[in-house]
């Protein structure tokens, strides 16, 4: 199993699963850039003398089914979150797609939000619903349609991103935790847009936590990565045969690139935190902008479940640009600072047209986003140059 931690978060984010190396004392876990290990005769594996990285497998053999690099960013995701097992996975969509497939068979009926990642979305549209999954968009936030959703037609489990992309909705992970529970349906919890800094599902009754680690945990918008985090040990040796069997692990760079972003994952997102609100705070008040979604807002619907459940309100915020849809796409092609690109949660800023871009693979079905809506994934430089760009860019 892997090592159980304590300490702040900060602590956990530097410390957890990062030893130093026990061969040459290297205060950071090396990148085992491998792919097979020597076996000590047939069936006698390495890995348990190598010490830190590897306690918490018998040894090592193959580089799909088990590499330090990945290890130790384990450790550290399952100390971040608080779970039982964390498995790390080469995109937050091939972790989404495993642990679906771990969880579920076909014939499963699975609830999801009607304002959810286009990706998320398409996963079970077009792909798990051919594997025999059927899915319905329920509104995450309305705790009673999630309730109705369920004494409808049993479901194996409930998928919740919260908050939502790109509309910032906010679902109350302890009430859909009792719900799942009392309905003996998995809550699933996909926390990208919060971060485990500022929310930790598993401690509010989730059972499960998916990353896309592409995102804020990473950082820096220089890798692409997913993760599980699991509270159920079965559940989690499910997910690694599953893994091994497809093969839809990192590779050791990637997993080391997305270690050294967790590392400052704290104070990034105090800053993220900080410049998001500033930049809401402008938006509402400009004349160019006919509505502003941030759950930092008091005017905003999740306000209060948010302040509950969050230790923060985050870096994204969305709007709706007064002029209309082809306003909206102008807005965005007119800032200097942001710059016009899809993804989130790096340290430079971004802007996109989610209909036109993240989430075009919605278009026509009942999460299709408004066409006038801009999201902003707000960065961590100087927020006053941030809010000079976009006040230009809003004329
Ligand atoms: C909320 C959310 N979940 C999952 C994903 C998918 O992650 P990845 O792009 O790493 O596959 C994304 C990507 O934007 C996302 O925003």
């Amino acid at each position: 199993m892997q090592k159980q931690h304590r300490g702040g978060f900060e602590t956990l984010a530097i410390h957890a699963g990062q030893d130093p190396d026990p061969a040459t004392g290297a205060v950071v876990p090396p990148i085992y850039q491998v792919s097979t290990y020597k076996q000590d005769g047939v069936g006698g594996l390495r890995g348990k003398e190598l010490g830190a990285a590897a306690r918490w497998i018998e040894g090592y053999e193959y580089a799909r089914t088990d590499n330090p690099t990945r290890g130790a960013l384990e450790e550290c995701l399952v100390a971040l979150e608080g779970g039982a097992r964390a498995l790390a996975f080469a995109s937050g969509m091939a972790a989404a797609d495993t642990l679906i497939r771990a969880v579920c068979e076909p014939g499963d009926h699975v609830l999801i939000p009607d304002d959810a990642y286009g990706g998320t979305f398409r996963l079970f549209d077009k792909v798990l619903t051919g594997w025999g999954v059927t899915y319905r968009p329920v509104h995450m936030s309305d705790t009673g349609a999630v309730r109705a959703a369920l004494a409808d037609h049993p479901a194996r489990l409930i998928w919740v991103e919260t908050p939502t992309n790109p509309l910032l909705g906010i679902a109350d992970i302890a009430a859909l935790a009792q719900l799942a529970k009392d309905a003996g349906a998995l809550l699933i919890v996909d926390n990208t847009f919060a971060s485990p800094y500022l929310q930790q599902p598993i401690a509010l009754g989730a059972d499960v936590v998916v990353h896309s680690t592409t995102k804020y945990i990473g950082g820096h918008s220089d890798v692409v990565g997913g993760a599980v985090i699991v509270t159920d040990t079965a559940l989690g040796e499910n997910l690694y045969f599953l893994r091994n069997a497809v093969g839809s692990a990192p590779g050791p760079f990637d997993a080391w690139l997305t270690l050294r972003g967790a590392k400052t994952l704290a104070v990034r997102m105090d800053r993220h935190c900080q410049n998001a609100e500033r930049v809401a705070e402008m938006l509402i008040h400009h004349p160019a902008v006919a509505e502003v979604y941030y759950p930092g807002l008091p005017s905003h619907a999740g306000h209060e479940v948010a302040a509950k459940q969050m230790h923060g309100f985050g870096g994204m915020v969305s709007f709706r640009a007064r002029g209309g849809p082809a306003e909206a796409v102008e807005i965005c092609g007119r800032t200097r600072l942001f710059t016009l690109g899809e993804s989130l949660g790096g340290v430079e800023s971004l802007i996109e047209h989610p209909a036109r871009m993240t989430h075009s693979s919605v278009a026509g079905s009942e999460l299709e986003v408004p066409a006038d809506l801009v999201r902003l994934s707000v960065g961590i430089e100087s927020v006053d140059d941030l809010i000079e760009d976009l006040r230009t860019a809003l004329g």
